[in-house]
């Protein structure tokens, strides 16, 4: 039997919470909308498995509207503290209303009020308007639950090729690459 990149992706990320000084699940995010070019930020990966990689926000985003037109992402985690990147692609779903609604719930009710106050993506005429904006949300909701907004969920990136990439003396890098096949995930390595 071969090796599950799944099993190596818990090792390493085991790994990187132990060293790396905060957030070991940032993560780039790469999407292309419709004119084809690139655009890349860093999401917090919130689930992980054998289907897919879960990250959380708002789907009027820019990011949002470049799954929407063209639903394929590209993720990057580079833990510096262990000179090491994983690399993983593949296509990409919205998680299901349950999940996101479970997600948002555990949040703390400051990020609750702020996935209400913020516009993300859209242009911000001042600070000031985001913190009225905020505290107009924070009345609306006076205390009680805040719900989902409905524009806000997680999307899941369904791996079609993770590449693991682990720093070597004198650069000779070791780069080891899993692709999904029919009969199960292909193993090989590539020039670093
Ligand atoms: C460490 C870190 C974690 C972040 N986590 C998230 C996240 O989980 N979801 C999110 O929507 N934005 C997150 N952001 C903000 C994004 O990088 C980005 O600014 C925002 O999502 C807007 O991106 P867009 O305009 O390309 O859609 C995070 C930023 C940093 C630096």
């Amino acid at each position: 039997m071969g090796t599950d990149p799944f099993q190596l992706f818990d090792e390493w990320f085991a790994e990187a919470a132990v060293s790396e000084p905060n957030d070991p699940n940032a993560m780039a995010l790469a999407t292309a909308g419709e004119n084809g070019r690139p655009s890349v930020r860093i999401v917090l990966m919130k689930g992980h498995g054998p289907e897919g990689f879960v990250f959380y926000t708002n789907q009027r985003s820019r990011k949002g509207e470049e799954l929407a037109h063209n639903p394929h992402a590209a993720l990057l985690f580079h833990w510096k503290s262990l000179r090491r990147q994983i690399r993983i692609e593949g296509p990409v779903s919205p998680v299901d209303d349950a999940m996101a609604d479970a997600y948002f719930a555990s949040r703390s009710r400051d990020s609750q009020l702020g996935a209400w106050a913020s516009d993300q993506s859209r242009p911000l005429e001042s600070r000031d308007l985001f913190m009225a904006r905020y505290e107009e949300v924070s009345l609306r909701f006076d205390g009680g639950p805040v719900p989902r907004p409905p524009h806000w969920s997680g999307f899941r990136v369904a791996a079609e090729r993770i590449e693991f990439w682990q720093d070597r003396e004198h650069r000779l890098h070791e780069r080891r690459l899993f692709e999904r096949s029919a009969e199960g995930w292909r193993e090989g390595l590539l020039y670093p």
